[in-house]
């Protein structure tokens, strides 16, 4: 009931600055994205999307552009940089142990939701 007031008050606030931007998934449709590559989305359904599809587990949600945004103004270079590294309650390469780092920056641009490479 409070969670659904602050998604409310949120969504309202977030309306009041400009372009609306796409609201962030719900669990449901988080659970049902997948990379189109059909070799990332076996990694990606293995282990980003243990944490990156679930709310509760605190990392950035799947296609959440708000809670992506500042993330990706580091530029892709840094969050490689963190997804091989580790980065706070994200474990070090996020739980793929044969990722490659070109593998890992098309996961990256999954999630982020930046998968075309023009932007
Ligand atoms: C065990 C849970 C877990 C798994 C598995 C996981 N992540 Fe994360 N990830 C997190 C959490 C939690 C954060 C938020 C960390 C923070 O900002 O404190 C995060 C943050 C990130 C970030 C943002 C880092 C930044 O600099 O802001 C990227 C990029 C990322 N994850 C990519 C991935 C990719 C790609 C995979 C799969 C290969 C993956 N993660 C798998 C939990 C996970």
């Amino acid at each position: 009931m409070i969670r659904t007031a602050l998604v409310l008050v949120a969504g309202l606030i977030l309306a009041a600055c400009g372009p609306a931007p796409m609201p962030a998934p719900t669990p449901e449709q988080a659970a049902l994205f997948k990379p189109a590559d059909a070799r990332l989305a076996g990694l990606y359904e293995t282990s980003c999307k243990a944490c990156h599809a679930i709310p509760e587990s605190g990392a950035p949600m799947v296609h959440d552009a708000a809670a992506w945004a500042p993330r990706w103004k580091q530029g892709l270079p840094v969050l490689v940089d963190h997804t091989i590294q580790g980065f706070n309650a994200m474990p070090a390469g996020g739980q793929c142990a044969t990722c490659t780092p070109g593998d890992f920056e098309g996961l990256i641009r999954f999630v982020a939701g930046h998968e075309d490479p023009a932007t």
